[in-house]
């Protein structure tokens, strides 16, 4: 499995998801405007991986500020956190990934600056590292859901490329494979940024599970036809009572699945569960460029260039069309989450 974020001599390795699926590339980040931009313009993205690699921009900035005391340390790094937190607002592990790392910062005060500088890389690691087991624990407790033969749809990409590595829907399902069960993947394309057909297709090839690539539009035919057994996809935030923000079009397979009889599952680990957030009317959407919808990658046309454009990055799939949601602390109810994570 190709890293989708490391540290790597001195830098914050990305592979660079947005030239995927036809060059695999990494980007070096040196400085910590460089991973502020990467996250912005979708090089790295999924919740999850946004979160691990904000922190290591946290940790990377932090690294070259020229500073005697904490006094003078802790404002500059705050200034990195608040700059890599404006990227994108939709995502809650990126917030919680950061304000993990100024706790971090703020428990060290007594220290001096270089040894807060390597406990920040180090918290950093660990933020990673954390989240390929919750990813593998998510995996075991969510393929249990899954029995030998069935097809499985799933929307954008929740994968590898979108955590630290393994996945959360996709980590559902690789563990399933794993355990010799036979299945089909079905990926829905996800237009307009194509996560399904460039990265999901990509990634479940690669691990040489079977996948069919659909256009968003097929899904409810296939579902029709008795071809879908169940749907699993990841979240970018999920509010207190169990409402799910995750990529447009989510929304639309939650309500073909409900419509057909299909089971709807979420998949994410704690870090995505925003019980500060108190229902999906809450949570902000991000509303992107829209040159995404009239084009292909920004240049070729596939509409009038002037045309008016809609373009949210993600919807609200609410509570009760979900069946249940995969943590890496068991399956639960939408309505069951505010008590399960109520300490975290
Ligand atoms: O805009 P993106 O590609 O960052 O959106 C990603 C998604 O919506 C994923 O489904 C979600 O972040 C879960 S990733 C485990």
């Amino acid at each position: 499995m190709v890293p989708t974020v490391e540290w790597k001599d001195g830098a914050v390795r990305l592979l660079d998801q947005s030239r995927l699926p036809g060059t695999v590339e990494f980007l070096d980040c040196r400085d910590y405007q460089t991973v502020a931009e990467a996250i912005r313009t979708l090089k790295v993205r999924g919740a999850p991986a946004i979160g691990v690699t904000a922190a290591m921009g946290v940790a990377l900035g932090a690294q070259s500020i020229n500073a005697m005391n904490y006094s003078s340390f802790a404002p500059a790094v705050i200034k990195i956190c608040d700059e890599l937190a404006a990227t994108r607002p939709t995502a809650v592990n990126l917030f919680w990934a950061i304000e993990r790392m100024r706790r971090k910062l703020e428990s060290l005060q007594a220290q001096p600056v270089s040894a807060i500088k390597q406990a920040l890389l180090k918290e950093s690691q660990a933020v990673l590292e954390e989240d390929i087991d919750l990813c593998k624990t998510m995996g075991r407790h969510g393929a249990n859901l899954i029995s030998d033969g069935e097809t499985i749809l799933t929307h954008c990409n929740a994968g590898s490329l979108a955590t630290a590595g393994y996945g959360t829907a996709l980590g559902v399902i690789r563990s399933a494979w794993e355990q010799g069960k036979k299945i089909n993947v079905i990926a829905d394309e996800t237009r307009p940024v194509l996560q399904g057909s460039r990265l999901t297709a990509w990634e479940l090839m690669q691990d040489q599970i079977p996948v069919t690539l659909i256009t968003d539009n097929m899904a409810g035919s296939l579902m029709r036809q008795g071809k879908i057994h169940l749907c699993i996809v990841g979240a970018d935030r999920i509010a207190a009572n169990g409402d799910v923000a995750n990529k447009i079009g989510t929304y639309s397979v939650a309500v073909l699945a409900k419509a057909h009889n299909i089971p709807f599952y979420v998949a994410a680990p704690y870090s995505t569960i925003d019980l500060k957030t108190k229902s999906g009317a809450d949570i902000p959407i991000e509303q992107r460029n829209p040159l995404e919808v009239t084009t292909i990658h920004g240049s070729h046309p596939v509409a009038p260039l002037n045309v008016a454009v809609y373009n949210p990055a993600f919807d609200v799939t609410p509570a009760e069309l979900i069946t249940a949601i995969i943590t890496e602390r068991g399956v639960f109810q939408p309505g069951e989450l505010s008590v399960q994570f109520q300490s975290t």
